[in-house]
């Protein structure tokens, strides 16, 4: 309005608010298994991130504690709680991205692909009606095994006819945040400046950290690098051991997934060289997914980017991954179409 603007011309903070709004579009995301171990941090941490104007809690229970909880927080954001399948479709109209953590996670002595038979279903119900209410929303999957769940959704969404291989993406971001911090305190180096590009995919020896890539540099050993590889692959178990029972990383990967979020609503919002690591559909190997670093933009994933080169040990992770990766992403083809 002509008084809103002239307002605003009148007063520098008035002006910023204004500017503000004009460059913080509204943005819905839901958080499908809000009221689980991840999805409650996730959910204040979305809560905290200002490019959010609507957040939609949705679980098969507990959401509306949670929802009540997070919505005191006085920030930007709107807050809802969605419990139960007749409450999906309202939780997900309109969203822009939809973050997945619902499923089991694992318990001690268990790997990623021992939760396939319940996840792989939920994913699959989740991500029918996904293809329903929101078909053009960005989908961030966490819930495990990454490795067939994004498989899964794919194909779902190709059977309803609303996939976009640019608006799906599995989370491998924990994995470079855990490489970041074992790599910052090995090379002693401020943690805050570190990069390191994590690639292939999100389970035991299928995640490969590129070290030989990693900044600031540092003249670690070979035996270090290996060290610091089998940490990075190994980081969800030490987790899942040290619980002892009670569930795998929640809050790191809440601060995972609200940061690969964060860089999806970037992306969609113009800010440009917006750049993480995600298992998308790819051509970068002979596998149809495979993680590697990814341009976000105002359609997702504008650009799958190459691995850049590789030490003769990254050569060798890379040829020792994509058997049980190609297995896993069968899989979960495989569950889909039965
Ligand atoms: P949790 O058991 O604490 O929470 C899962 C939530 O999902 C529960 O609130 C449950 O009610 C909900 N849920 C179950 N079925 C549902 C459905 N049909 N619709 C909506 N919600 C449903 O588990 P946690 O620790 O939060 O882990 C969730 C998933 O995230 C697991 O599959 C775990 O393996 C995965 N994960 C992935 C990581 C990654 O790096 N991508 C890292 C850590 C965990």
């Amino acid at each position: 309005s002509s008084l809103h603007s002239a307002l605003s011309r009148s007063s520098s903070h008035l002006a910023r608010r204004s500017y503000s709004s004009e460059s913080c579009p509204e943005r819905k995301v839901a958080i499908l298994g809000a009221a689980g171990g991840i999805g409650q941090p996730l959910s204040l941490l979305m809560k905290l991130n200002p490019l959010v104007s609507s957040l939609s809690l949705y679980d098969i229970a507990g959401t509306p504690g949670v929802a009540a909880d997070v919505s005191h927080i006085n920030t930007r954001s709107e807050v809802a709680g969605y419990q139960g399948e007749e409450e999906l479709g309202k939780a997900l109209e309109g969203s822009d991205v939809i973050i997945i953590p619902a499923g089991v996670p694992r318990k001690p002595g268990m790997t990623r692909d021992d939760l396939f038979n319940i996840n792989a279903g939920i994913v699959k119900t989740l991500c029918t009606a996904i293809a329903k209410y929101c078909p053009n929303a960005l989908v961030n999957m966490i819930s495990n095994p990454v490795n067939s769940t994004v498989p899964i959704a794919a194909e779902v969404f190709k059977k309803a006819g609303t996939y976009d291989e640019k608006k799906l993406f599995g989370v491998t971001t924990l994995d470079v945040v855990r490489a970041k911090t074992f790599y910052a305190g090995k090379a002693k180096v401020p943690v805050a400046d570190v990069n390191v590009p994590v690639v292939g995919g999100h389970a035991g020896v299928t995640i490969l950290p590129l070290f030989s890539q990693a900044t600031p540099k540092a003249n670690l050993g070979d035996d270090e690098i290996k060290a610091l590889t089998k940490r990075t692959q190994d980081g969800g178990t030490e987790v899942v051991e040290a619980k002892a029972g009670k569930g795998s990383a929640t809050l790191s990967m809440a601060y995972a997934g609200a940061l690969f979020a964060d860089a999806c609503l970037k992306g969609l919002n113009g800010v440009p060289d917006v750049v993480e690591c995600s298992f998308v559909q790819s051509s970068v190997t002979e596998l149809p997914f495979f993680a590697s670093k990814v341009r976000l933009g105002k359609n997702g994933a504008e650009e799958v980017l190459g691995l850049g080169p590789l030490s003769d040990y990254e050569k060798q992770g890379l040829e020792s991954l994509l058997p049980e990766l190609k297995a896993s992403i069968e899989k979960g083809i495989k569950f889909a179409n039965q």
